[in-house]
């Protein structure tokens, strides 16, 4: 039996031999056998080549982060060995690896199998890419990966690529798998936990998770333009919204996308769009239109190390600046955060639905961390959720429509083409309440004020933060995006060696939560706040609100990785001293 009450296994290897198709088996096969998973992969920027990596963590209770360390390293070349060695545990370790293909040197304290992965898969099964399956059948001898459902998912993956290709596979899975039980000893303690059963979960990335929250939403149409890491909520919804009644369409670019979700919502068309940071560089100036002429739109940010083309695949938390202030002059939007992959699903319903209320963009961000990793969750019950539509202009006999009727909520009753007595111009100049282009003072300052009430509004009418940890503790942790599940996690360790420690995860990141964020500092003398950026963007906010009532620790990592649980320990532990 295992030793831990979890168990990280990572893949790695060359792009091309499979390396994310065998850890998606393993998480996919898990999940299915009741584990948690939770998982988190790299692969480069160049369309092909270069190294690929998988990681798995899997658990019979939720997990909140990555592990700290990996117990199972299979790794197919020298290149992906030398890379991630540092971080097998050094305690019992395991390294599995193709011995066709290098030998690495003997290392006390770590189990090695050497398995001539290459070698069965072209002279056994006859089929150099089913290598990895090789590999994953040698898992199921050695860790007890459920067998029956690992042959499912390779006839559910390669039925498409023909019958052939899955024959091979399951070949390659059987030789694998007696390879292990005739020739390798095991000497290591692992084995898979054993899963609690759930009918009712599903297993799926954050950007699938994003597309299906649009559908859920009523999202009608998606305008976009590929970009990683977001391309794969278009591929997502490409495949699943015109099955819900929706319309998707991939434009020149990303000043076209963002330009046609206005068009549709002007519409009275539940439109979004989905990109990372260069693009919402280019779409910025719209977005400024779409607050002007308060026509309601979501925009996902998956965000990417930058500036300019940066680190596409790498993930980070750079761009917050940009998607609150981006735009010219000043107008309000809504930026909320997604940490988890559920949250991906929840909180673009709630994108929808503060865009529809409030009638202005609204920018979900998230990070290529978790937009591209997947989790388990419960099945949403649709029936539960809430839907908001637009408060939509009822005509009375011999009225004159007021488009930007100057109401105390900021909101006024927007009509659609063809509303009767509905009819005005959506123009990005400013404009009367009649909708009239409108530059005196008067109008400016009325205009102004309206669209910024708006989010005194959204703010009294929205809970904007989680708050959870010991209420007496004198520091705080503050993380928002990705960065939370670390903290959540770094948080129950300390809490489990009496440590006070209180954690405040803002959901909402601008208009910035001030009530809530001062609330739930009332006690503490020292905020740590970890962001994945140079120059602690979220953290300067809190700063200028507060660094007259709290010591502001700013903790800012920019290597392109997500930040460990242990991380967060040590933190708190150095300034703690
Ligand atoms: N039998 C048959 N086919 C197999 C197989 C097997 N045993 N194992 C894998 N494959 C197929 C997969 O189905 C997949 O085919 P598909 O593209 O038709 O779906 C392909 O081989 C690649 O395998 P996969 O496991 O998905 O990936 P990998 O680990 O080998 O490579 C990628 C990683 C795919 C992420 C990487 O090569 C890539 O896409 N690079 C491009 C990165 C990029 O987009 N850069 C631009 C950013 S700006």
């Amino acid at each position: 039996m295992s030793t831990k009450s979890d168990l990280v296994i990572r893949v790695s290897g060359e792009s091309g031999e499979g390396v994310i198709s065998t850890g998606d088996l393993i998480t996919l096969s898990s999940a299915r056998a009741g584990l948690e998973v939770y998982t988190f992969s790299t692969f480069p920027a160049e369309i092909k080549g270069g190294n690929a990596m998988f990681e798995v963590r899997l658990s019979k209770d939720k997990l909140y982060a990555q592990g700290d360390k990996v117990d199972v390293f299979l790794a197919f070349n020298q290149e992906a060995y030398d890379k991630y060695i540092k971080d097998l545990n050094p305690d019992n370790g395991v390294l599995i690896y193709d011995s066709d293909a290098y030998t690495p040197p003997t290392v006390e304290g770590r189990i090695d199998y050497a398995i001539p992965f290459t070698s069965m898969a072209k002279e056994k099964v006859g089929a150099l890419i089913t290598k990895n399956m090789v590999t994953i059948g040698c898992l199921i001898g050695l860790f007890d990966l459920p067998y029956e459902s690992i042959k499912e998912l390779i006839i559910e993956k390669f039925t498409r690529k023909g019958e052939k290709v899955v024959h091979l596979n399951l070949k390659a899975l059987d030789i694998g798998k007696a390879y292990c039980s005739e020739k390798i000893t095991k000497v290591d303690p692992y084995t898979i936990l054993e899963g609690v059963k759930k009918e009712k979960t599903i297993v799926m990335t954050g950007c699938d998770a994003i597309g299906l929250g649009a559908i859920a939403a009523g999202c009608k149409s998606y305008y976009g333009y590929p970009i990683t890491p977001a391309t794969d909520v278009f591929k997502f919804l490409a495949k699943e919204l015109p099955k819900a009644g929706g319309v998707i369409m991939q434009m020149e670019d990303e000043i076209a996308a963002i330009g046609a979700c206005v068009g549709a919502s002007y519409g009275g068309v539940k439109t979004m769009s989905a990109t990372s940071g260069p693009g919402v560089s280019l779409m910025n100036e719209i977005l400024g239109y779409s607050t002007m002429a308060e026509l309601p739109l979501v925009l996902i940010n998956v965000a990417r190390g930058g500036p300019s083309t940066g680190l596409p695949t790498k993930t980070e938390q750079s761009d917050l600046n940009c998607v609150i202030h981006g735009s010219h002059g000043e107008g309000p939007r809504i930026v909320i955060s997604a940490a988890t992959v559920d949250e991906c699903f929840y909180h673009t319903i709630d994108a929808f639905n503060y865009a529809e209320e409030y009638q202005l963009p609204v920018i979900l961000l998230t990070d290529g961390f978790t937009g591209g990793r997947k989790e388990a969750f419960p099945i949403p019950d649709i029936t539960k959720i809430k839907i908001v539509d637009r408060t939509r202009y009822q005509h009375v006999e011999g009225e004159k429509y007021a488009r930007y009727e100057n109401t105390k909520s900021g909101v006024s009753p927007i009509s659609i083409p063809g509303d009767i007595g509905g009819r005005y111009t959506s123009t990005g100049l400013e404009h009367s309440v009649n909708a009239k282009p409108a530059y005196d003072p008067e109008t400016r300052k009325i205009m102004m004020d309206k669209r910024y009430r708006k989010l005194d509004t959204f703010l009294k009418n929205t809970k904007c933060c989680d708050v959870s940890g010991d209420n007496d503790a004198k520091t705080a942790i503050l993380a928002w995006g990705s960065t939370a599940g670390a903290c959540y996690e770094g948080v129950q360790r300390l809490q489990a060696d009496s440590k006070k420690v209180k954690l405040i995860v803002p959901k909402v990141l601008y208009p910035f939560p001030e009530e809530e964020i001062g609330k739930a500092l009332e006690g503490v003398e020292k905020v740590i706040i970890p962001e994945l950026n140079f120059t602690g963007q979220f953290a300067q906010m809190v700063k200028a609100a507060f660094s007259n009532k709290v010591e502001v620790i700013q903790y800012n990592e920019y290597l392109g990785l997500p930040f460990k649980p242990h991380q967060i320990v040590d933190k708190y532990m150095e300034v703690s001293k």
